[in-house]
């Protein structure tokens, strides 16, 4: 079975940079499954449609950075068909020969309750308010922080309050609580987790 590192937390907490750190680390191939919901929402109109129909070239779109696209993303990803339409694309790529790195909001629970390491990055919200509005230019950002901090709490909300795949570790996650730690520290724990398992995975 191939190696999977499943890492999941709400937005802003730094799943993304220690899974792009753990990828590039170990060799393994690295999908950002926040993408596919963003496309997914950007397209417009149906959103079931949409998702059945997702391209490589929607994910190439780069306007799927954007807070509102995040916002979009979050609203699509509570219908359970929507969901059920991207399992395929996402468990084909932790399928895949040399490993993967997979981030997202159900990847330990739901995409690969397999995984051989599952990671939940989490931050304060206040923390995670903090960087985004930093960001965004801090003091001279277009949005104060408080309504920064009202948006971070209004996803997590959604993500972790909807009935399909909520937001939620999994019983055997390793949590990385980052509110206190530099993005260095927080990959080299990331980084020691992973080479502990495959380690042992190796028999070593
Ligand atoms: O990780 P992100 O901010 O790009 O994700 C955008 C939204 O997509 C997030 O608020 C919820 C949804 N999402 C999800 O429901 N499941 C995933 N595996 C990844 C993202």
């Amino acid at each position: 079975m191939p190696f999977t590192v499943a890492v999941d937390g709400p937005a802003a907490a730094g799943k993304g940079t220690v899974a792009r750190a753990v990828a590039a680390r170990f060799g393994f191939a690295h999908l950002d499954t926040g993408l596919l919901y963003r496309a997914v929402g950007a397209k417009g109109g149906d959103p079931v449609a949409a998702a059945q129909s997702l391209t490589e070239a929607d994910l190439a779109r780069d306007d799927l950075r954007s807070e509102a696209a995040g916002e979009a993303a979050s609203r699509v990803a509570a219908l359970p068909e929507v969901r059920g339409a991207l399992v395929a694309f996402q468990r084909d790529f932790a399928a895949r020969p040399g490993g993967a790195v997979l981030d997202g909001r159900d990847i330990g629970t739901v995409i690969c309750p397999d995984a051989a390491v599952k990671l939940f990055v989490t931050a304060a919200p206040e923390v995670r308010a903090r960087r985004r509005w930093l960001e965004a230019g801090g003091d001279t950002a277009p949005e104060s922080f408080d309504s920064v901090l009202d948006q971070v709490r209004a996803r997590d909300a959604r993500d972790m309050g909807r009935a399909d795949a909520p937001l939620r570790p999994a019983a055997d996650a390793v949590e990385l609580d980052t509110s206190g730690l530099s993005i260095e520290a927080a990959v080299a724990r990331a980084v020691a987790v992973v080479a502990e398992r495959l380690e042992r995975s190796s028999g070593g």
